[in-house]
């Protein structure tokens, strides 16, 4: 039998601490993250397993791996309400994944957009890791029994690839196998651009760093890149992605961070130049971002109260999904241990 429905839905996601988190990462995830934690069962990690399809440095990796369980802290993540862990730590993960390798489909896996992408740039040796990556993803959902799963815009196909696979294993095996989980895509800033070249996504491993605002740069920096920041040729202050997709993104920005509605930031820019919107979203960055950066250097000071929560939160999960890949190995026809 699945868990019973628990009183809250539950929710699940995670990073990758590959390079530094980004301003996308932030807006497309962590703020989202911390909105919704009161009103459901959450689970947020920081998935070093994947981190690991493309080649790390020990050092940086174990570095990586820290801040953004300082940053995800720094920014609201409340212990009372999340389960906070690293998914090294639980290797279900790695198990369930093996058994989604049984059931995934070379085709639906070559379609991946991000395979696509990925792959082409990694030359002639491809690792196997980064063409069943989304397997491993789609395992990280279904053992916590995941309702909704809150990404930005590149990961949905993902978590539908997890649709598609958790129906297919229910038929298999039983209706009650998996949960169907559903993405949860935020209504603005759910694809943050370049600031370079804005119609590409915003990235940790932009070919130029100028493009992307990390989590952890400076003020200066960052006043630097938004004064950079590609517009076009016109003068209106106006969204509208498809023909001012520098500017749109600079109104997107501010309207995830203020809440403000895309038409009120346009009323209060109309007659304004291209430089005050600039300046005034870096200004609107580095409010967000001060005290975030602020927090997570004191909880990096103290490496033993880091590992003392993600201790903490890799027994919780691991309880969890101990239970659902018993489920799944007893209707497999494993002998159970
Ligand atoms: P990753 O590490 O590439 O990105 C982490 C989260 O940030 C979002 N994101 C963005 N949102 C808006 N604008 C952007 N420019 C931007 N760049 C990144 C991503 O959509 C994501 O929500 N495979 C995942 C990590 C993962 C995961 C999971 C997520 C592994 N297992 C289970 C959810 C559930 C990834 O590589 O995300």
């Amino acid at each position: 039998m699945a868990t019973p429905a628990p009183s809250k839905k539950v929710i699940l996601s995670g990073i990758q601490p590959t390079n530094r988190l980004t301003l996308g990462n932030y807006l497309g995830a962590i703020k989202n993250w911390v909105k919704l934690q009161k009103d459901f069962h959450c689970h947020y990690m920081a998935v070093d397993l994947h981190a690991y399809t493309v080649r790390q440095d020990p050092e940086a990796l174990r570095n990586n791996t820290y801040t953004a369980i300082a940053i995800y802290i720094a920014s609201g993540i409340d212990l009372e309400h999340c389960t906070l862990f690293v998914q090294s730590h639980i290797p279900q993960h790695a198990q369930l994944a093996w058994l989604l390798n049984c059931n995934g489909y070379m085709g639906e896996l070559s379609r991946m957009t991000q395979y696509k992408d990925k792959s082409s740039k990694a030359g002639a040796n491809i690792p196997v890791g980064l063409f069943t990556y989304p397997l491993l993803m789609a395992a990280d959902i279904l053992l916590y029994d995941t309702h909704l799963v809150p990404v930005g815009d590149d990961q949905k196909q993902h978590v539908e690839l997890t649709r598609d696979l958790a129906q297919r294993m229910n038929g298999l095996y039983g209706d009650d196998t998996f949960v169907v989980p559903e993405p949860y895509i935020p209504p603005v800033a759910a694809r943050v651009m370049d600031l370079l070249s804005p119609t590409n996504k915003m990235s940790k491993s932009a070919v130029n760093e100028n493009g992307s605002i990390f989590l952890t740069d400076s003020p200066t920096d960052i006043e630097k890149k938004f004064k950079r920041a590609e517009t076009d040729s016109g003068k209106e202050i106006r969204h509208d992605r498809q023909n001012k997709p520098g500017v749109s993104n600079l109104i997107d920005i501010q309207a995830a961070i203020t809440g403000e509605s895309i038409a009120a930031i346009e009323a209060r820019y109309d007659g304004k130049m291209y430089g005050h919107l600039k300046v005034e979203t870096a200004e609107i960055v580095k409010q967000e971002l001060g005290p975030i950066q602020k927090h997570a250097q004191e909880l990096l000071a103290d490496k033993t109260e880091l590992d003392r929560i993600l201790k903490q939160g890799a027994e919780k999960a691991r309880a969890k999904a101990e239970v659902t890949l018993r489920r799944v190995h007893e209707r497999i026809g494993f002998i159970m241990s």
